[in-house]
Formats: C-alpha cells, sequence, structure tokens
C-alpha cells in the first residue's frame, strides 16, 4: 500500500523515514517535502493548505493511508474530506483538531472533564479583560484564542504588560484567531510534553519529550517554534507519565468520544509540572517538531503498524518497544529566525557526515540547486544524536552540527542543559 504524508518540515521527514521502514508500505509519497525528505520519499508539490488539491493527489496515486504532520490541514478540515473520499487519514477531523485550534474550546472541554489545568477565563470584549487582569493581577498569561504561529501567548510580568497584550490581541494583531483571549492563571514549574498515538478510544503513550523553545543560549531571546528536543525527559518517569495518561490523555479521549468527536491521531499534551501535580498547559493535535525527531528514532515498532492499528481502533491490541538510549535533536536555523532572515544560502558538508545508527540528519526547510543544497526557510536541519546516556547524544549530535559548513546557519549550544543539570 502506498502511503501520503502531508506536510515539509523536519516532522515529516522524521514521518517518512520511519514510514518508510515499514513492510506494510510499498512507497512514501510526500506533500510537498523538501530536499531531504526527497531522499527517503517522492516529494509532490502541493501546499499543506491546498486540501483539494492533496484530496486529489491521494486519489490519483491510489494512496492507502494518509497521514497528516501539521495543524493547519487538520484545521482546514482534511481528514474529513479524505474520509468522504473513502481515504483512510491518520489525524483528527476538524472538529477534533479544535483542541489545538482554539484554546477556548480546549480550556472549557477540559473545565466540562475535570483535566487539570490552569485557572481562565475567555473575552472579546477589552474592557472586561482590563478589569479582570487588575482584579486578578500579575503574573498572568494572555493568550490569543486560534492558531497565531506560537505567537499568540505572553507570559506577562506586570498588570501593564497584560493590558498591552490584551488590547493587541483583540485590537486584530492576530487577525481573527485574536479576537477571543483567553487569560489564564501563571503555572509555576518545568515544562515538559508526552505524545499519545490515539484511535478514538484507546490511547498508547509514544514517548515522552522537552523542547528548548527559545531562540538563543540560556533559554534567551524570542520564541520559536523550538530550537531542539531531548526524549525521553527525565521530568517524566514512569509514575508521572501513568498520572499523566490516567488524570489527561484517557480523560480527553473519554470527553472526546462522548462528545461526538473521538480523537484519532498523535496528541500532543504540553505539561508544567507544578508542586500541586502535572497540569495541561496546551494541547496540540499533532506531532511535535522537533521532538518527533527526537522520539521517532527510538521507536523500534514498526510505525506504519501502529498507525494502520490506530486506524482499526486496535490500539489495545498494541504495544511498544524502545531503544534503550537517549535522543537530542539540534536544530540550525537560518540567522534572524524567528525574524527576517535569508534564505537561498548554501550548506555543505552534510554528505561527510556519519549518518547511520546513532546520528540522524533530518531536513527541516532545504531545497537543491543542481548539486548545492540551499536553505529555504527559518528552521533548516534537525540532527539528531543517539547515546546510551543523554552526555554522549549530546555529544554526537553536536560533533555532527560543527561538521557542518553553514555560515548563514545558527543554532543553540545548549540544548538539553535542563536535563544535564539534574544528573
Ligand atoms: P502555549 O502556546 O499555550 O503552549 O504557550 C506557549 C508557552 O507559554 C508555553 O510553552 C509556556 O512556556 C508558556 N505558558 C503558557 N501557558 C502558561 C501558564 N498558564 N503558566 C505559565 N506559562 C505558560
Ligand atoms: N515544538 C513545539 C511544537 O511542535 O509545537
Amino acid at each position: 500500500m502506498k502511503a501520503l504524508v502531508v506536510g515539509g518540515g523536519g516532522r515529516e521527514h522524521a514521518l517518512c523515514w520511519a514510514l518508510g521502514a515499514s513492510p506494510l508500505l510499498d512507497g512514501i509519497i510526500c506533500a510537498p517535502g523538501n530536499a531531504g525528505i526527497a531522499r527517503d520519499a517522492r516529494c509532490v508539490p502541493v501546499a499543506v493548505d491546498d486540501v483539494e488539491g492533496l484530496v486529489a493527489l491521494a486519489r490519483a496515486e491510489q494512496v492507502g493511508l494518509v497521514v497528516v504532520g501539521p495543524e493547519l490541514p487538520l484545521t482546514l478540515g482534511l481528514v474529513d474530506r479524505l474520509a468522504a473520499a473513502g481515504i483512510r487519514a491518520f489525524g483528527p477531523t476538524a472538529a477534533a483538531a479544535r483542541l489545538e485550534g482554539s484554546k477556548a474550546f480546549a480550556k472549557a472541554f477540559c473545565a466540562r472533564h475535570g483535566i487539570p489545568t490552569a485557572a481562565f477565563a475567555t473575552f472579546t470584549d477589552a474592557a472586561a479583560a482590563h478589569a479582570h487582569i487588575r482584579r486578578h493581577g500579575a503574573p498572568i498569561v494572555v493568550k490569543a484564542d486560534g492558531l497565531a504561529a506560537g505567537k499568540g501567548v505572553v507570559v506577562a510580568q506586570s498588570v501593564e504588560e497584560a493590558l498591552t497584550a490584551a488590547d493587541a490581541a483583540l485590537g486584530g494583531a492576530f487577525g481573527e484567531a485574536g479576537r477571543t483571549v483567553v487569560l489564564e492563571e501563571f503555572l509555576a514549574g518545568e515544562e515538559a510534553s508526552l505524545f499519545a498515538l490515539c484511535d478514538g478510544t484507546h490511547a498508547l503513550e509514544i514517548g515522552t519529550a522537552q523542547d528548548y523553545k527559545r531562540a538563543f543560549d540560556g533559554d534567551a531571546g524570542p520564541n520559536t517554534g523550538g530550537m531542539g528536543a531531548i526524549s525521553p525527559t527525565p521530568a517524566l518517569d514512569g509514575s508521572m507519565v501513568e498520572r499523566v495518561m490516567g488524570e489527561i490523555v484517557r480523560p480527553t479521549l473519554a470527553g472526546m468520544a462522548a462528545a461526538g468527536a473521538p480523537f484519532r491521531g498523535f496528541l500532543y499534551v504540553g505539561l508544567m509540572l507544578t508542586a500541586d501535580g502535572p497540569r495541561l498547559v496546551e494541547y496540540n493535535v499533532r506531532f511535535g517538531d522537533p521532538e518527533a525527531q527526537a522520539v521517532l528514532p527510538r521507536l523500534m515498532t514498526d510505525l506504519g503498524q501502529l498507525v494502520l492499528g490506530a486506524l482499526d481502533g486496535a490500539l489495545n491490541h498494541m504495544d511498544l518497544r524502545w531503544l534503550p538510549k537517549h535522543a537530542l535533536t539540534v536544530v540550525l536555523a537560518s540567522r534572524g529566525y524567528p525574524g527576517a532572515h535569508a534564505t537561498g544560502t548554501e550548506i555543505r558538508g552534510l554528505d561527510a557526515l556519519p549518518t547511520g545508527e546513532d546520528l540522524f540528519v533530518f531536513h527541516a526547510a532545504t531545497r537543491r540547486d543542481g548539486d548545492r543544497l540551499l536553505a529555504s526557510g527559518g528552521r533548516v536541519l534537525a540532527i539528531t544524536g543517539l547515546g546510551d546516556t543523554l552526555a554522549a547524544a549530546r555529544e554526537r549530535a553536536y560533533a555532527a552540527v560543527d561538521a557542518i559548513d553553514w555560515l548563514e546557519g545558527f543554532c543553540r549550544r545548549d540544548i538539553g542543559w535542563r536535563a544535564l543539570a539534574r544528573a
């Protein structure tokens, strides 16, 4: 059976690589893909928001399975459209994707189902939002309701900052996404993420991770999509994973099923580990990027079999096996990211890297120009090292980073510091 992976980033490269190893699948297509993905899949230039184009591609290629990487096509209803066309697709429907697409929906859902999360209130009116902020005081967290490409959240340290953030969102800084704002209680603690593979009824934990969201060393600089990640994270040991599955993941599946929108796909729960226990910070309805690049190289179980099992509603009969190793992923980005940056700059030295068992180079935004490999976006490469210890994984990843010749790129040098500082 042929499979189509939707997306063109590092996460999708990791998905194509893992699915490509499945004996159940013969031939991976990726839309739109990138120059690195082209080594593991046949890339077809259809954009991730071109829902009709993607349905037409899946039909024309007679694919038996579609796996959707990013949130945008999910919230646009790609999986619904594919299902209507009789094509099996792994990912939530538009109704289920509201867990990520609307923070107001997600918060109200948590409140209804007793899922532990920060206290909150939702506003569309500036005066009412101001009154709430003044009554509550700082710190307080201001969030645009809809998808805002990671820019819609301000952790305000002062009342003034919170008022400004609420005004910006309500005033249209994020378009429609910010016409509703959610004001949240500030949660103190360590952040960690857990991924669950879901079939609508059952959930299997498919990895834990910690990502490094700030652009620069020491967790300084602006928020990004993620500059690196480790997996697994020592912040979530076996008993904490069980708590998160029991207190957050399984009630989420039960609540969505009861609401008539069963959740199938990768569920990403962003957590704050507070003194009072784990609290949900956010849901994402897809795998993390770059967390997938750290998690999937450790997965020994066939991902194709898992995804097809999830589509059959049979995850209760499946189990996961992992390499007993640590993974550490470093993102190489174009200088200036997440702000303005040049593209079309040349990257050299990738072919000489000792990739294989313990070193993986996933491409996030590259294109070929003849023999040259060019950067084509902000986050460009994700380098994953595996090792018996996290320190060994770090050494392997950074040795590869240092062997890459790309003057116009940068990376953080301290990925993993939080976990390594515990040891
Ligand atoms: P979100 O997009 O909801 O994940 O928020 C982005 C980031 O803001 C999170 O990764 C946290 O670092 C921070 N954040 C969000 N909500 C809270 C909260 N209630 N308390 C403290 N930090 C938060
Ligand atoms: N690395 C964070 C995300 O995928 O949203």
